[in-house]
């Protein structure tokens, strides 16, 4: 297979902006997990094909605690917060794999104790990408409450389209496994930076971007398997360390899970590492 058809768009894209633009943090000093690079390291195409089951970021709900009107800020933490520090960055891509400028995002979240700020604004705060579709968040590391995982509330939305209500999702947390909102689609790549974290999400809106490229329109088939990785099925327990083929690329497993349809390893970048 062509190496380029191994490319998802967001790898593409990205790689293409960081060339261009001040990296955000996450691509900072080593990939990040949801951060390839192309595989043999060789310059992307700047027109990507999208036909490797990026689909747009799917729904959740919005929970009991969203507020309207929060304030434009990107800093949630002010003096005296507790918590560990936590930044939140990535791209809003549309459906042509080009970045949306200024697409709306408004988080909300929960403090250290899990608790949401019905009375002011603590914890809640909107922004606007910027031109190469970025965004970055600070804040701080969500508290649990009951029933739920750990997990950040945003609404996504695009200059005049609909709004996409979803949450996202942190690693490696006991209580993903039973959550029953959880989904892996929805995970960050999370990673130490000293005391603090830096989480990482491209969101993909399913807005229309005018003309799109004449590449074939789905994804690949998973391709036959070549020694030493077993084709990527639904239903199967992977742990740490496990290798895949999946659509002709081989992945390597991050955490141990049970795979679900929709959680291929391209569209769960905090499961699976291309290789
Ligand atoms: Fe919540």
């Amino acid at each position: 297979m062509d190496e380029e058809n191994t490319l998802s768009r967001k790898t593409v894209l990205r790689a293409a902006l960081a060339a261009g633009v001040a990296a955000p943090v996450a691509l900072i000093g080593g990939p990040a997990l949801a951060r390839t690079t192309a595989a043999g390291g060789q310059a992307p195409e700047l027109t990507p094909s999208c036909h490797d089951g990026d689909e747009p970021t799917i729904e959740q709900t919005e929970g009991p605690y969203f507020k309207p009107n929060s304030p434009e800020r990107t800093d949630l933490v002010t003096p005296g917060t507790q918590g560990t520090r936590l930044t939140v960055s990535g791209y809003v891509f549309g459906l042509a794999c080009r970045p949306v400028n200024r697409a709306l995002l408004d988080f909300w979240q929960a403090d250290v104790n899990g608790a949401y700020d019905s009375v002011g604004y603590t914890f809640r705060g909107h922004q606007y990408t910027d031109a190469q579709g970025a965004f970055r968040l600070s804040t701080i590391v969500p508290g649990l409450y009951p029933g739920r995982t750990r997990h950040i509330h945003v609404k996504v939305q695009a200059p005049g389209r609909p709004v996409l209500t979803t949450q996202l999702y942190f690693p490696n947390e006991p209580r993903n496994n039973t959550d029953t909102i959880f989904d892996a689609r929805l995970l960050m790549t999370v990673r130490d930076n000293g005391s603090a974290k830096e989480g990482a999400f491209d969101f993909v809106l399913d807005v229309p971007q005018g003309p799109t490229t004449s590449a074939p329109p789905s994804s690949a088939p998973p391709s036959s398997t070549p020694p030493g990785g077993t084709t990527w099925a639904a239903g199967t327990t992977y742990a740490a360390g496990a290798r895949v083929t999946y659509g002709g690329q081989g992945y390597v497993c991050l955490q141990g899970h049970t795979a679900q349809p929709g959680w291929e390893p391209p569209s769960v970048p905090a499961l699976w590492r291309a290789e």
